[in-house]
């Protein structure tokens, strides 16, 4: 079977619905450690759409395996290929490790990881003010190495977009065309 053109719609959908997510995310998670008033009910929304994103990158990854991407254009410098392939693992390895991290954080330090008025998730690490440090800071370092990686993604993609023009960025931004008769 000939390779993919484009990524198919579950990987667009996705890819599109979460960028959109984890950015918020990350302006909330900024916002709640910022704002005192606002804090409240930033909090309330950072824990279930970051939980949110843990249920959809499982999803994604499952689909990502099971269906081919679209190869990157044969002229893209070697380096340039392989830095899009590592860049794209290490945004999968942070989509899962934020939210990991955000819930067994919560449990080191014995909050409650509240997701709505009502249900909560149980503790997935013990209850140990030393691993809450290590984890909190972790949850810190690791969203500034999300948003540098996610701000590269952007402007390679735009790169393609407008400089290039190789369809790197169509393969995700939209389907393939019908064929007219
Ligand atoms: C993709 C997912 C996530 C992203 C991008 C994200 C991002 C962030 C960011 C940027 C901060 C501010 C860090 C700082 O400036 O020190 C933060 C704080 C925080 N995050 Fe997340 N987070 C995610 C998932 C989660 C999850 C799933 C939970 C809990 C269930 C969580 C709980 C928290 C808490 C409680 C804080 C504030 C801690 C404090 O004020 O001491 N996060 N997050
Ligand atoms: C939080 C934000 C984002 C994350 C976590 C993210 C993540 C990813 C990942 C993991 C891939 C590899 C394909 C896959 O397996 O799903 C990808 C591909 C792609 N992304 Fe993003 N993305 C983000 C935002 C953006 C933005 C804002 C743009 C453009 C404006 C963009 C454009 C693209 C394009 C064009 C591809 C296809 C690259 C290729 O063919 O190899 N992404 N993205």
């Amino acid at each position: 079977m000939s390779a993919p053109s484009h990524f198919n719609l579950t990987a667009r959908v996705l890819h599109w619905t979460m960028a959109l997510l984890i950015l918020t995310m990350l302006l909330v998670g900024v916002g709640m450690v910022s704002s005192v008033s606002q804090r409240p009910w930033l909090v309330d929304l950072h824990r279930p759409v970051g939980i949110a994103i843990l249920l959809l990158v499982i999803v994604r990854l499952a689909n990502r395996l099971r269906h081919t991407p679209p190869p990157l254009p044969a002229d893209l410098p070697r380096w340039q290929s392989a830095a899009a392939h590592a860049s794209h693992w290490l945004l999968y390895g942070l989509m899962f490790a934020m939210p990991l991290i955000g819930w067994s954080m919560l449990s080191a330090g014995g909050y409650p990881v509240v997701m709505f008025e009502g249900f909560q998730l149980p503790p997935i690490a013990p209850h140990d003010p030393t691993v809450y440090a290590i984890l909190r800071g972790a949850h810190s370092w690791l969203a500034a190495l999300l948003f540098a990686t996610v701000m590269v993604h952007l402007g390679a993609a735009l790169f393609h977009a407008w400089v290039r023009r190789d369809g790197v960025f169509e393969a995700m931004a939209r389907g393939p065309r019908q064929k007219g008769p």
